[in-house]
């Protein structure tokens, strides 16, 4: 496993994502929480939403059960998504931490992102909030999800606090982000820019890019994996899966962290066998070559 330092805290570069574990049983929760530790994952993603709190209320459990899980980990949840629209008020920011603490059965997150960007954001309150958490030590640092570079300037202008992380969307089959870059001043569609070049603003700013939806195409509607609208890519990673002895999801999530940001990948599996199937990729540093071979087989082409 590789980690990323953050303030001498190291944070593994593969996170186990838990949008999709609210029905897990204590002992699904504690076989996937353990897997993943052994196998050198210590960087949980959470959200206040996943399972309408109830992916933040299996896992609390099993910290309750086993506290002394608790120092081994990497904790992090988001929270600005509500019913019908998005809230990064001072006082929503507050209460929603609060849920998040009570709910994970622990006294402080390391990390709390923004989860998705409030158009009605006054800076100033999401400054107030983040001095507030800080200061009670119940968050340790703090990012922000699905934002661009002016969103991000825009916060920075008031917070105190650096943020350390940008969680996007991004896989083999879901590349805007790359498109843009590849066909600047074209005049087709993959030269628009959707983002405002996040990856980009990342690396300028040293911070995270965090993965999400590492195996879907667009947006939940299945994995490229065995998808027989990527014939050409499946091949492609069948066969590096061989070169390099590991399974093709391992070659997609290598794909991601060869990118030469500070990149994380959060997966989304509920299978523990597959949590190591992750973690085996932050051990394959891809060639420049077998990169861009993925990405035009997954149907991209370069100008
Ligand atoms: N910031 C945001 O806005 C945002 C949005 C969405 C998600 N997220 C985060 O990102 C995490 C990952 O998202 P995601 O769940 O969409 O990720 P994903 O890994 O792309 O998709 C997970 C799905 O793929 C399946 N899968 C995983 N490995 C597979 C394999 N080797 N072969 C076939 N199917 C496989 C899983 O089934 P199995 O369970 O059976 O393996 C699951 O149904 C979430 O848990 C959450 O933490 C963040």
């Amino acid at each position: 496993m590789k980690y990323i330092e953050l303030s001498s805290t190291p944070v593994s570069v593969i996170g186990a994502g838990t949008m999709r574990i609210a029905r897990f049983t204590d002992q699904e929760a504690d076989e996937f929480v353990s897997t993943a530790l052994d196998a050198g994952i210590n960087f949980f993603d959470h959200a206040d939403i996943y399972g309408g709190g109830k992916s933040e209320e299996v896992f609390g459990k099993l910290l309750t059960a086993k506290p002394e899980l608790r120092e081994k980990m990497f904790l992090q949840s988001k929270c600005g998504i509500r019913q019908g629209y998005f809230d990064f008020s001072k006082e929503y920011i507050l209460s929603a931490v609060d849920g998040i603490l009570t709910r994970l059965h622990t006294d402080h997150i390391d990390s709390l992102l923004l989860h998705r960007p409030d158009a009605l954001m006054e800076p100033e309150e999401v400054a107030a909030a983040f001095d507030e958490l800080e200061a009670s030590g119940k968050v340790l640092h703090f990012g922000v999800s699905n934002q661009n570079r002016w969103q991000m300037e825009l916060l920075k202008s008031c917070i105190k606090q650096e943020l350390w992380a940008d969680q996007m969307q991004m896989s083999i089959a879901h590349t805007p982000m790359l498109d843009a870059g590849f066909n600047v001043n074209m005049g087709d569609d993959p030269a628009i820019m959707r983002d405002g070049g996040t990856l980009e603003y990342c690396r300028l700013n040293k911070m995270a890019v965090q993965t999400w939806s590492p195996l879907q195409v667009g947006y939940f509607t299945g994995t490229f994996l065995d998808n027989e609208k990527y014939p050409e890519l499946n091949e492609l990673l069948a066969q590096l899966a061989c070169d390099y002895s590991v399974g093709k999801d391992t070659i997609a999530y290598a794909w991601l962290l060869r990118y030469p940001a500070k990149m994380q990948v959060i997966t989304g599996t509920s299978k523990p066998s597959r949590l190591i199937d992750a973690a085996r990729a932050a051990d394959i540093e891809l060639t420049k070559e077998q990169w861009y071979a993925i990405y035009r087989a997954a149907g991209n082409r370069l100008p």
